[in-house]
């Protein structure tokens, strides 16, 4: 790794040395089939072919590679890589141990594709106990776990895993390489998402194979270039662009996240909370061994709504305990002590959300009234006719 803090080396991965006149991000290259080398005449030349070769792809590739510490292949989706590994790895007669809690999809492709092809599909709970290795081709592990968020020591199990003479693949989707590094902690192959955390904004697909094993990197490139299974060059300029300020994203989803697994630890209502920074986590004192930071994800789950909250509540009223906080100032005007919330009230979904100022009826039993011209402006009409068009 650099000696630079995460936050520069997000920003400058993968782009070239800057030069005057140039833009720092250079601009997507769209050349999606054949791309001429006016240079050379009219011959495909460098990056010829979009399918195996693309400008923006490689220097995507090159960021990414940059913070996982190894060679980067990017493909369509998440799915796309944990499928590449999982296919590609593995013969008729192999067996493979997959994560028994981890990404439905991956557990269900393991289940139906896998078999049929004569691999032997054995699954673990992310937290363990793992089973003896022997006779296993590839362990697949995804830590921290989604959506259960159990964590799982990677550098113990691919130690086992090298003993045993098998490969071991970690999915790193909710860590991202900025969360953990499992190359560093002897993974083989980093398979993940790059749609959630890294890319950030929902706006693409993308996923990505990294590895320090050359003969598994040009695998694993020959087989997306032969499958056509690529991330197209806009979604990669987008990704690439977006990895600017994974830093910054990453620092305010896990401030969040603490601040809300803090509060649900502490409802009446909440069953319970996993989040691997919670000092009461089961994972807390494995994450926070081997991971660089937690991730932005909680996972809280509910009392049965009827026994939770105030008991002394009448029946069908809210369950959830008053908030604490100051509730809105009653609008000018309004009758105090109405029984009803007065016209026009419940249009604003800030007011609508405050619970029990207006009468004890709440919360309302039917929806409000759909948004009008006059619900959208702040005119004087408003709270009189909520419903007439504004002329204002
Ligand atoms: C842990 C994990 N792996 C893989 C995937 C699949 O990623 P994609 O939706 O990009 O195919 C997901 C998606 O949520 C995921 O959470």
């Amino acid at each position: 790794m650099t000696p630079y803090g995460d936050g520069t080396r997000c920003v400058r991965a993968g782009l070239p040395s800057p030069r005057p006149g140039q833009p720092f991000l250079p601009g997507p290259v769209f050349a999606s089939a054949y791309h001429l080398d006016p240079a050379a005449g009219p011959m495909p030349g460098v990056d010829g072919y979009g399918r195996p070769d693309n400008a923006t792809r490689r220097a995507l590739e090159a960021a990414i590679g940059e913070l996982e510490g190894g060679e980067c292949v990017a493909v369509a989706s998440g799915m796309a890589a944990v499928t590449a590994a999982l296919l590609l790895l593995t013969r008729p007669g192999d067996t493979v141990l997959v994560p028994a809690d981890g990404y439905y999809r991956t557990r269900s492709f393991a289940a139906e594709a896998l078999p049929p092809r004569g691999v032997r599909v054995l699954t673990a709970p992310t937290a363990g106990p793992y089973p003896p290795l022997d006779g296993v081709r590839l362990v697949l592990l995804e830590t921290p776990a989604n959506p259960g968020l159990d964590v799982c020591d990677i550098s113990a199990l691919a130690a086992r895993a090298h003993a045993a003479g098998a490969l071991l693949a970690v999915d790193n989707t909710t860590a991202t390489p900025l969360g953990q590094r499992p190359l560093d902690l002897g993974a083989d192959l980093v398979v993940a998402s790059g749609t959630k955390a890294l890319a950030g904004h929902a706006d693409l697909l993308l996923g990505y194979v990294c590895t320090r094993r050359p003969d598994l990197a040009a695998a694993i490139r020959d087989w997306r270039d032969t499958t056509g299974s690529i991330p197209g060059p806009f979604d990669c300029w987008l990704a690439h662009r977006s990895l600017a300020t994974l830093d910054l994203r990453l620092a305010r989803q896990t401030a969040n996240a603490a601040a809300l697994a803090a509060l649900l630890a502490n409802r009446p209502d909440v069953r319970s909370v996993r989040w691997p920074g919670l000092p009461t986590d089961p994972a807390y004192p494995l994450a926070s061994r081997q991971m660089r930071r937690v991730p932005g994800c909680w996972r809280s789950n509910c009392r049965r709504v009827s026994t939770c909250g105030d008991s002394s509540r009448p029946p069908g009223s809210s369950p959830w305990p008053r908030p604490s906080v100051a509730p809105t100032p009653r609008p000018t005007g309004a009758p105090s002590g109405a029984t009803t919330p007065p016209k026009g009230w419940y249009a604003s979904p800030v007011a609508w959300r405050t619970p029990r100022i207006w009468s004890p009826t709440w919360p309302p039993r039917s929806m409000p009234p759909p948004a009008t011209d006059h619900d959208r402006c702040s005119c004087r009409q408003r709270a009189v006719r909520p419903r007439a068009r504004c002329r204002t």
